[in-house]
C-alpha cells in the first residue's frame, strides 16, 4: 500500500523541462558545443554543478572553478528569466488533480527535487499548500541516483520506503527511488525510465488509481 507519494518536480508536476534544455543549451552553444536533447535526457534529475560538468566533459572544455562558478550562476539567470512568467497555467496535465485526490485520500505528499529554484516555482504555479514535506536543492548533499532526496522526504513524512511512492520524469530518480526502496513510477517515455514499476504518459492516468 501506498501511504506517501513523493514528487519529483521539474519534468513532472510542472513544464520546466523545457527551459532547463534551453538555458543550457544556450551555454552550450557559448562553448562551442551543439547541446542535443539526447544528452539532455542525461541532465534531467541532475544537480545544477554536476550538469556543468558534464557539458565541459562533452565540450572537451576545461574550466577553472571560479570560472565554472560564474558559468552556472549565468545558467541560473537565464533559466530565471525563462520562468518569470510561469503560473498555474505550467502545471503539467493531472498534477493538480492528482494533488487533489491524494489529499483527499490522506496520503501524504512530498517534494524530492534536485532543484535549488523549487520554492520559487511551487510558489509561481500555488501549489505549496499541497505538500507535507518539500525536499528540494538546498538541503540535499547527494545528487540522484543517490537516494537522499527521497529518504530525507520519507523521513519528514514519517512513511517507511516501502510505502512510499515516487514519481520521476529522469532515469536518475528512477534509480535513486529504487535505490531508497521505493516504489517509482515514470513519467514519459519507457526508453527514459528503465526499472520503473510502471510508465505513464502524464499524471492523470494516476488520479483513478487511489
Ligand atoms: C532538476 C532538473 C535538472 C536541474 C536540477 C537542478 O533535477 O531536472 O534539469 O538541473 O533540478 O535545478 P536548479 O534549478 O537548481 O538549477
Ligand atoms: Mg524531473
Amino acid at each position: 500500500t501506498v501511504k506517501a507519494v513523493i514528487f519529483d518536480l521539474d519534468g513532472v508536476l510542472v513544464d520546466t523541462a523545457i527551459y532547463h534544455f534551453q538555458a543550457w543549451h544556450r551555454l552550450a552553444e557559448d562553448l562551442g558545443y551543439s547541446f542535443s536533447i539526447v544528452d539532455n535526457e542525461q541532465l534531467k534529475g541532475v544537480s545544477r554543478i554536476e550538469s556543468l560538468e558534464l557539458i565541459l566533459k562533452w565540450a572537451g572544455v576545461e574550466k577553472s572553478e571560479a570560472e565554472k562558478a560564474d558559468l552556472l550562476v549565468l545558467k541560473n539567470q537565464w533559466y530565471l528569466e525563462l520562468i518569470e512568467q510561469l503560473s498555474p497555467d505550467h502545471l503539467l496535465s493531472g498534477s493538480l488533480e492528482l494533488l487533489k485526490k491524494l489529499q483527499e485520500k490522506g496520503i501524504k505528499i512530498g517534494l524530492g527535487s534536485a532543484s535549488k529554484n523549487a520554492m520559487g516555482i511551487l510558489e509561481k504555479t500555488g501549489i505549496i499548500p499541497y505538500f507535507d514535506a518539500l525536499i528540494d536543492g538546498n538541503v540535499v548533499q547527494l545528487s540522484k541516483p543517490n537516494p537522499e532526496v527521497f529518504l530525507k522526504g520519507a523521513k519528514v513524512l514519517e512513511i517507511v520506503p516501502a510505502h512510499c511512492l515516487v514519481l520521476e520524469d529522469a532515469q536518475a530518480g528512477i534509480d535513486a527511488a529504487r535505490a531508497a526502496g521505493m516504489q517509482v513510477i515514470g513519467v514519459g517515455l519507457e526508453e527514459h525510465l528503465k526499472g520503473a514499476d510502471l510508465v505513464v504518459a502524464d499524471l492523470g492516468t494516476l488520479v483513478d488509481k487511489f
